[in-house]
């Protein structure tokens, strides 16, 4: 089958852009199927640095076609920056990126009543500010802006102007800042004709490229623990990006998918609020972070950075049905004595079966640790498995046995070439 699918495993910025970068060499699209500009995929094309937060990583190859399923939250500002970003390197998106017209559309009023949430919050969410949670409220309270509402400035403007009244109506945002909303919404509607043109029928595009059996990659942002039903809620985004997301997100029958494949970091992160069971606090926490340059791509936050979670990357296998793996940043851990794998959790005392048994009560985990000697080499841009060290062979066999699929991918660093591929 020609359906690829690519998805976050663990708490997010697993190295997504990377890696369908690196697939899609011969792909003819590539599509987003939930989120918003909350992502940051990061893509380096020689010395050049991309960070992509919601137009396909595809972009980047020359032929490939770029969808931004309804599923997704798009944020016009956002997007008209990331356009002209990108034009700067001399890449253009005329012809090759299409909004679907049933896509739903984040307001400056998103933006606020974000914020505002997150201020009066007793444990705020620590969410990226981009409007995400609240237009995807609207959403589903059937009352949401869409990509079709973008074809008409004058009923747009009657849209916006009532979902501004409701928000100080309905104190999702102060009164104070109305007049400084009414500002933006002026500024806002200048930039919807630069991007009304691209809304158009995803529906069409993609049954063609089913049809006639046309190479697709699915991008999946964020990851399965911030999913919105599986993971650490409530913690989390206010999408699916497990692969269960992809259905309904660009309305792609799942069974039409041949491959999907796991993202995962050869540690973990997070970043924002919410429970992280091998989350480290010490040196060894800091040199991760330090080594990983694990900052976030959208807000510039420094990630939380902690241990492998086998338990939870089970969970993430199961919960997506993944056929393979990729493992990315194996070259962060080039330089530790020990590196450790946290393969079982205990709560208060008592040791538990699995991450979803565990799922209610994650903050007090305690992880049970599995330890490996550091290989004290450098694999970095690696091509190929058999070169690496034994006991970097050693960590990889072990993951994968653990977690039952095999790991395709590995990734030797940032660049598109750094990569061993099985
Ligand atoms: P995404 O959101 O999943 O696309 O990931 P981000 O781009 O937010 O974060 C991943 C970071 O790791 C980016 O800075 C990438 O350039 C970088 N990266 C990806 N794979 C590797 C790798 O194998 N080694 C190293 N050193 N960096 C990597
Ligand atoms: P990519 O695609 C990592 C996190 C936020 C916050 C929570 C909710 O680059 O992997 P939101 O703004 O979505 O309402 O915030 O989700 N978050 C991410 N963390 N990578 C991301 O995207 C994220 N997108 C959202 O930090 O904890
Ligand atoms: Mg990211």
């Amino acid at each position: 089958m020609s359906v690829i699918s690519v998805v976050g495993g663990q708490w997010g910025d697993e190295g997504k852009g990377k890696i369908v970068d690196v697939l899609s060499v011969d792909v003819e699209l590539v599509a987003r199927y939930q989120g918003g500009a909350n992502a940051g995929h990061t893509v380096y094309l020689g010395e050049e640095k991309f960070v992509l937060h919601q137009i396909p990583s595809g972009i980047l190859r020359e032929d490939c076609i770029c969808v931004l399923g309804n599923g997704m939250v798009i944020d016009p500002e956002g997007l008209v920056e990331e356009i002209n970003q990108i034009a700067e390197k001399n890449i253009s998106v005329d012809g090759r990126l299409v909004i679907a017209h049933n896509a739903h559309i984040v307001t400056p009023i998103h933006k606020a009543i974000d914020s505002h949430r997150e201020e009066s919050l007793d444990k705020p969410i620590g969410t990226t500010g981009k409007g995400i949670g609240p237009t995807y409220v609207d959403k589903f309270n059937r009352t949401g802006i869409r990509g079709t509402d973008l074809l008409n400035l004058n009923k747009l403007e009657k849209k916006l102007n009532s979902r501004l009244d409701d928000a100080i109506k309905n104190c999702e945002i102060s009164i104070d800042l109305k007049q400084d909303l009414e500002i933006k919404i002026k500024n806002y509607l200048t930039v919807i004709s630069k991007i009304s043109n691209f809304v158009g029928n995803v529906y069409e595009i993609i049954q063609s490229h089913l049809d006639n059996s046309q190479k697709m990659l699915i991008e999946g942002a964020q990851g399965t623990l911030l999913d919105i039903d599986h993971g650490t809620y409530p913690f989390v985004t206010s999408s699916s990006p497990s692969t269960g997301g992809i259905s309904s997100g660009l309305g792609l029958p799942l069974h039409k998918i041949g491959r999907h494949i796991g993202i995962f970091k050869a540690y973990c992160t997070r970043v924002g609020e919410g429970p992280f069971p091998t989350e480290l606090f010490d040196e060894t926490g800091e040199e991760l972070r330090k080594i990983g340059q694990e900052f976030g791509a959208t807000t510039g936050r420094p990630r939380r950075c902690g241990w492998f979670d086998l338990l939870a990357a089970k969970f993430s296998v199961h919960v997506n049905g993944l056929t393979e793996i990729a493992l990315t940043k194996l070259d962060i851990l080039d330089n530790f004595d020990e590196i450790k794998i946290c393969t079982g959790y205990k709560i208060n005392g008592k040791e538990m079966s699995s991450y979803s048994a565990s799922m209610c009560d994650l903050e007090n985990v305690e992880p049970i640790y599995t330890s490996f000697p550091g290989w004290k080499v450098s694999t970095v841009g690696f091509h190929h498995l058999e070169n690496l060290p034994g006991k970097a062979k050693d960590y990889i066999r072990y993951l994968e046995e653990k977690l039952g699929i095999p790991i395709k991918i590995i990734s030797t660093g940032p660049a598109r070439d750094q990569i061993i591929e099985g």
